[in-house]
């Protein structure tokens, strides 16, 4: 076996990774070596794999796309690409797969791509559909259905329309089943981005029975769940190439789902880097601007929407039990609340401690993660990767939240970039105490780790090119061509 001295041990495990079918083996290999070292170095071309002659094959990698570094200049290929989204979102109220989309589809037609969203008219009437300073960003609106879902019939029909003309879609977009299973079947050059699959909302279930009060009615969501997850294996199957958020969700498409390898891509949600960025003295500013004053030693900080299924209910009652209990806890710690829904109100009860901000637009929210020690998610839906736990993270603050399997296995890695928590009322507060017995200092130091690894994975930036990259790679359907190869 010639071993090259110039890549030492990590040339062993390429060979490894090249020889081995014992996947087991190879993922070790590439774990412990791969990532830290062929990805995270800048690579000046693409298709100059681990040897030249045995590029990566992209559709097969195990690992997040995230990790890997693709050229910043556009291809010379630039994409018709067509997107289906249920809503488009407005400035104001964007949940995580709006966001996601608008992040995403923005930053490809700033790449110069062409792209054709198909999505609903907002019902509202004073609603005015957001202007983009972009010629090749085009919109097709339809009315919803009575569900708020997109008129397949009428969307379809839109489509065909444009893929008649004399320049038919290199690729196909849906954000999860906006574009249905019926529509999407037998088409090979399209992807799903899923961000909720029912097998992961299994353990919210769960959660949620465990915390049911004795004189709620139990809920037959579980019984209902399963049935759910054995209808989603079926039809998953009509789309060509899926697309994993969190590296869980990819490992549950291919082992519970049984969705071929080659067909499943983990690319990691991004956020604006250059808006969640660290800014001290913005943060200073947000601070003073609110009154806290300087005797607040540990400022915690929740942003999102504030309602009974993101663990608001959870957090509200270990903070009032810890706020009885230890004066000291009372008097050193502030709580800043962003977003709006029922809680924000109820935490006002809990005193003054609790500063409620009501929902921030993005300049302020990026301020906001400046002004605070610690981000907190107590968030009881295991559904993707919550966009806020990766704004934190690129403000450079340390993140604490719930125990929920893509976010330990994509985000709070370990000790150094935060802390978890069990779902229940006593891990929250062991959590809590823990943190304020850390102290800032500590803080600061899994902050900047947390920023030094995100930076590299959640930016904007990052998932934009690793999904042009896919979507260039299944532009032809074949696989065996240049952008598939790394
Ligand atoms: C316009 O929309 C806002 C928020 O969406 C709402 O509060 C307001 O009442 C609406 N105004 C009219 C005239 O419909
Ligand atoms: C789009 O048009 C091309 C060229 O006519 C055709 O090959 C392709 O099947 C069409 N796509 C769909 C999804 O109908
Ligand atoms: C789609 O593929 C299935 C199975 O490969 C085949 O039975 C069916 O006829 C195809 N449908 C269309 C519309 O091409
Ligand atoms: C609060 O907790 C800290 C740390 O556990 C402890 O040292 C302190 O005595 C407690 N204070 C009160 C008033 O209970």
């Amino acid at each position: 076996m010639i071993v090259s001295g110039f890549y030492g041990f990590h040339g062993f495990c390429t060979i490894l990774v090249l020889l081995s079918v014992l996947s087991s083996i190879s993922i070790l290999c590439w774990s412990h070596s791969s990532v830290s070292y062929y990805f995270r170095e800048p690579r000046p071309e693409s298709g100059v794999g681990p040897g030249p002659s045995h590029p990566t094959d992209l559709l097969t990698f195990p690992l997040a796309w995230n990790h890997l570094s693709f050229p910043s200049n556009p291809p010379q290929k630039l994409l018709k690409i067509a997107l289906f989204v249920k809503k488009w979102p407005d400035r104001r109220h964007a949940g995580g797969l709006e966001r996601h989309a608008l992040t995403l589809h923005l930053a490809l037609a700033k790449r110069g791509h062409e792209l054709h969203i198909f999505t609903t008219s907002s019902s509202a009437s004073n609603f005015s559909f957001p202007k983009y300073p972009y010629g090749n960003l085009l919109f097709h609106l339809s009315k919803p259905t009575g569900g708020g879902y997109l008129d397949q019939a009428l969307v379809w029909e839109q489509f065909r329309a444009q893929n008649s003309t004399e320049r038919p879609f290199d690729v196909i977009h849906t954000e999860s089943v906006s574009l249905m299973h019926t529509r999407s079947r037998n088409i090979s050059n399209l992807a799903v981005s899923w961000h909720g699959i029912a097998y992961e909302s299994i353990h919210s279930d769960i959660i949620q029975e465990l915390l049911r009060a004795p004189d709620e009615h139990p809920a037959n969501r579980l019984t209902e769940r399963s049935l759910k997850v054995v209808e989603e294996i079926k039809f998953f199957q009509n789309y060509a190439h899926h697309v994993a958020t969190s590296d869980h969700v990819g490992d549950i498409l291919k082992r519970i789902y049984m969705i071929p390898d080659d067909r499943v891509h983990v690319i990691l949600n991004g956020v604006d880097e250059h808006v969640f960025k660290p800014d001290r003295q913005k943060g200073q500013d947000f601070r003073s601007n609110f009154g806290i004053p300087p005797s607040k030693s540990l400022i915690l900080g929740m942003a999102g929407r504030l309602v009974k299924d993101k663990g608001h209910p959870l957090m509200f009652e270990a903070l009032k039990q810890l706020f009885v209990e230890n004066s000291t806890f009372r008097e050193t710690v502030a709580v800043l609340v962003a977003g709006d829904g029922p809680w924000g109100a109820r935490y006002k009860d809990l005193g003054p401690n609790l500063i409620i901000l009501g929902p921030l637009q993005q300049g302020q929210l990026a301020r906001f993660y400046n002004a605070i020690d610690i981000f907190m998610n107590p968030t009881l839906r295991a559904q993707g990767l919550d966009h806020t736990l990766l704004e934190a993270v690129l403000s450079g603050k340390p993140l604490m939240a719930t125990k929920l399997a893509s976010i330990t296995g994509s985000v709070i890695m370990g000790k150094e970039v935060g802390y978890t928590f069990s779902p229940t009322v006593d891990s929250l507060k062991k959590c809590l105490y823990e943190v304020w017995e850390d102290g800032r200092g500590v803080l600061e130091q899994k902050g900047l780790v947390a920023r030094e690894r995100g930076i590299n994975v959640f930016t904007a930036t990052k998932m934009a090119a690793a999904y042009e990259r896919l979507f260039l790679c299944i532009s032809n359907g074949k696989k065996n061509q240049e952008y598939c190869k790394y």
